[in-house]
């Protein structure tokens, strides 16, 4: 199951990033006009949308209710589903199942996988960017330091997120039936859009898990505290950055190309 549940207009707002980043992914994906493509983890659906515009058929599923909605409420002449990564299935196969920015909060990654597969036609692909190996592990540690040092129980293992190397995504991807023919694992230093708050937005929009039965003091008095460990590297002229490492994949199902 995917873990939480967004609130869609901060998404569409302060966290825009998450899908404006998704344009590179899209000339990996290259839509063909007629081909059926599944955005898988479609948010807000504007990457859905940019999809659509190459004239291929798409749709966008997604967890969340509300995200499904709002993306409903833009973009009505895009069809759209509420479902869950490890358990979703189409009546009709797909050319294409694309994913930006979702998969890491998805376990168990291969319950995912499985369901992909079976979702594309023989020979049709997987495109999809998750956190990497290594994927916000500056911010990660020092929040972990200071949930122990506050004496939170269990903080390492509050962790929600799967950050896989290219090795164990590959060979995932490669024991489950999808042949992977790109990955790549990049930095890319991320703008916390919100200026000094940026750290704390960021932490109140997907790092719930991880205050999950502490106080609101404790809470403010862990985020303050892991903002001055932090601060040296990841703040610079009024904005935090975080150190985000993507990994990008290619695969295709095994059989006969779609095209
Ligand atoms: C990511 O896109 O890499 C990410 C987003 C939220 C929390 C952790 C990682």
């Amino acid at each position: 199951m995917t873990v939480n549940q967004w609130d869609a207009t901060q998404y569409n707002e302060r966290f825009s990033f998450i899908w404006q980043y998704g344009s590179g992914l899209l000339e990996l994906l290259e839509p063909q006009p007629g081909e059926r493509i599944l955005d898988l983890g479609c948010g807000t659906g504007h990457l859905t949308a940019r999809i659509a515009e190459s004239g291929a058929e798409v749709i966008g599923m997604d967890h969340s209710a509300e995200m499904i909605q709002t993306a409903q409420q833009t973009y009505p002449e895009i069809e759209f589903h509420q479902s869950d990564a490890t358990s979703f299935s189409f009546n009709e196969p797909f050319d294409a199942v694309f994913s930006n920015a979702v998969l890491h909060w998805v376990r168990p990654p291969e319950r995912a996988i499985e369901r992909i597969r079976d979702a594309l036609k023989p020979g049709g692909r997987f495109v999809a960017e998750l956190g990497g190996r290594g994927n916000v592990e500056g911010v990660v540690s020092a929040l972990v330091a200071e949930l122990e040092r506050h004496g939170v129980p269990d903080a390492r293992d509050r962790n929600p997120w799967y950050f896989p190397s290219i090795g164990e995504y590959a060979a995932l991807l490669e024991h489950h039936g999808l042949e992977p023919s790109l990955a790549r694992l990049y930095e890319r230093l991320t703008l916390l859009q919100g200026g000094e708050d940026g750290l704390t937005g960021w932490l109140e929009m997907f790092g719930d898990p991880f205050f999950s039965g502490v106080d609101a003091a404790t809470r403010q008095t862990v985020i303050a505290a892991m903002s001055d460990r932090l601060r040296p590297t990841m703040y610079r002229d009024g904005s935090w950055y975080a150190d985000y490492r993507r990994l990008q994949v290619v695969a295709r199902r095994g059989g006969k190309p779609s095209r």
